[in-house]
């Protein structure tokens, strides 16, 4: 499928175009149980049997059978080939593309790859300047912040000076080009038009990097109290604060299942100087989509831990209600006293740290926390108002077990008689309407083998399709089954190849998601794909699933060599042969018995 473009870069668009936004242009969508629904754009219907699962970044019609990914969508419904889907995305996106053909695109991407070069230059300037005696002032500053040697030379921190031009004074004998220098925001032209300024002056840097480490953009701290407290790049050509977080690069090395989000670069810098290297910053602004999207791919879950002032609150309920949407597990870490993390973990060490991080609260939790500390409960309305308010929101949670379980705890812990808390639950919770709900089909009642319709070929691919199907839902699985499967397993080369690319990327800790799978495939296996996800992938237990199936796969491939032996030896007149054949068939019986 990658005719031209690289994996990631695919992978990034894709990313960077929500599903919902670019159905939304052509589909009236309403929101039905998890899933949105619409008439479907590819086939003539008065009932809606179109639906896109926004958690898994998909679209299946129940009618026509199409589905995929964002990609296939727009190549569906602007009748474009990959390669024209993926430019149409990307432009929606904003994101470059590598040697375009047209002359436009050209020269894009050539700016684009001298901003960076710019930015990289301008980072090791200001590395410079931080060593240079004439600095001691900024060293002094963050000294007395206690950042250590290592965490300065890791994070690239610098300083720019107080003078007027010096970084353009340097860039300039590197002979970049005044409307270089410009795009890359890092230089401004004087008003009077005769001259150029750096744009940071006196001020600690913090290069800003993108996943690949490549210095997209500064933000710069004053050494007092004066304002603006930090400035911070404009959006440029490769910069774009609503999709990239501060220290990602590192903190999707991890090895960490979470990743922690805070809000400033001082609490990502501290936290990492005390280990904890899982942690992302959000730099100030509202989580956006784009950024929840990419925290789902490397972490299963996400923890947020902002400042408790009000402004940090909202802030916090917004990414908590947006990554939740999202379908991210995530959990909010709140930290005593009004600190935030970098003076908490600098005060009370590591462990301590920790220790909150274990004792984070679920999104429920916090949300009746939050309930509480705005009703006054000592008097019976507001007693009345939390219960009515916290059953509204317990009401929300559709796993009834786990419902069940923080009835019992909330009204435990802030002392409602259990009884009346489910019973106020249970009057809100809504009878289910006419749609279907995701379907939760025992894996037992998995398409049987033998199937008169369908060959043991078209059988081994269906069930190879489950596999790369549960493994793109649930990437914890490939661990326990790793020894099971392995690349020749695969009977058709197209499921081989991607699962080539699966496996790759979960052992490389890059995790895949199903959409992504969808863009490994041929466009009509992509509606198969789609249509398996979001109908018949839906077990209750995932691992007994892709287990069975396994079995399954195994025992078709022993019925098919039983009877290739059992021919063999019909037809052949070599004794020692015949005894080698009933060797094996004796260990296929063995091995079909203890199965
Ligand atoms: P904070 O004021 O919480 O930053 O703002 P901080 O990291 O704790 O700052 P220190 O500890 O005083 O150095 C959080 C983030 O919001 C953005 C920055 O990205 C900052 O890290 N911000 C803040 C700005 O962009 N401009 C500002 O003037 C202030
Ligand atoms: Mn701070």
């Amino acid at each position: 499928m990658f005719v031209k473009y690289p994996e990631e870069l695919i992978e990034e668009i894709r990313m960077n175009n929500d599903i919902l936004d670019v159905v939304g242009e052509y589909v009236k969508l309403e929101k039905k149980g998890k899933n949105y629904f619409g008439l479907c754009p590819f086939h003539r219907e008065k009932t809606p049997s179109f639906s896109v699962d926004n958690t898994k970044q998909m679209y299946h019609c129940f009618g026509c059978g199409k589905g995929g990914s964002v990609i296939q969508f727009v190549m569906d419904a602007e009748n474009l080939d990959y390669i024209e889907a993926i430019k149409l995305l990307a432009e929606k996106a904003r994101i470059t593309l590598p040697e375009g053909e047209s002359e436009e695109e050209k020269k894009r991407a050539l700016k684009t790859q001298e901003i960076i070069k710019i930015n990289t230059d301008a980072a090791r300037f200001y590395y410079e300047q931080l060593n240079d005696k004439k600095n001691l002032d900024a060293r002094d500053y963050l000294q007395k912040r206690k950042v250590s040697e290592g965490v300065i030379k890791k994070f690239g921190l610098g300083y720019s000076s107080n003078e007027w031009n010096l970084l353009y004074s340097f860039l300039k004998s590197k002979n970049y080009s005044d409307e270089d220098l410009i795009s890359s925001g890092l230089i401004l032209a004087k008003k009077s038009g005769d001259g150029y300024f750096d744009r940071f002056r006196g001020r600690v840097m913090f290069p800003i990097f993108d996943l690949r480490g490549n210095v997209i953009g500064f933000g710069g701290r004053v050494l007092d109290d004066s304002l603006p407290k930090y400035m911070n790049s404009p959006e440029t050509l490769v910069y774009n604060k609503r999709r990239n977080l501060y220290a990602l690069n590192f903190a999707k090395n991890s090895g960490e299942k979470r990743i922690i989000v805070v809000e400033g670069y001082m609490d990502v810098i501290s936290l990492y100087q005390f280990g904890i290297i899982n942690t992302v910053a959000s730099l100030g602004t509202a989580l956006t989509e784009s950024q929840g999207r990419i925290l789902k791919k490397y972490a299963e879950e996400i923890i947020i831990s902002y400042d408790a002032d009000t402004a940090g609150q909202a802030a916090t309920m917004r990414g908590l209600n947006l990554l939740d949407d999202i379908g991210c597990n995530v959990k909010v870490l709140l930290i005593p006293k009004g600190k935030d993390p970098d003076e908490f973990i600098k005060a009370n060490g590591a462990d301590a740290f920790k220790k909150l991080v274990d004792n984070a609260l679920s999104l429920v939790e916090y949300k009746i926390k939050v309930l509480k500390s705005q009703i006054d409960t000592t008097a019976i309305d507001g007693k009345i108002s939390f219960l009515n308010k916290a059953a509204d929101i317990l009401s929300k949670i559709d796993n009834s077990v786990e419902q069940e379980m923080y009835i019992k705890k909330i009204s435990q812990e802030y002392d409602i008689s259990q009884e009346s808390m489910f019973a106020e639950v249970i009057k809100r919770v809504k009878p289910k309407g006419n749609y279907k709900p995701a379907i939760k089909i025992d894996s037992t009642k998995i398409k049987p083998v033998g199937n008169k319709t369908k060959s043991d070929e078209n059988n081994l691919v269906h069930y190879e399709r489950i596999i790369l199907s549960l493994l793109s839902i649930d990437n914890s699985l490939y661990r326990k089954i790793e020894d099971r499967i392995n690349l020749e397993f695969f009977t058709l080369e197209e499921n081989r190849k991607a699962a080539e690319i699966i496996f790759t990327k979960i052992k490389d800790k890059k995790g895949i998601v199903p959409a992504e799978l969808l863009n490994l495939v041929s466009n009509e296996s992509a509606n198969n794909f789609a249509s398996m996800i979001q109908g018949e992938c839906n077990f209750e237990d995932n691992l007994r699933a892709i287990l069975d199936i396994i079995k399954k796969i195994e025992v078709i491939k022993l019925d098919k060599r039983q009877k290739e032996i059992l021919n063999m030896i019909s037809s052949s007149g070599n004794k020692e042969d015949v005894d080698r054949l009933k060797e094996e068939l004796k260990s296929i019986l063995i091995q079909k018995k203890s199965m």
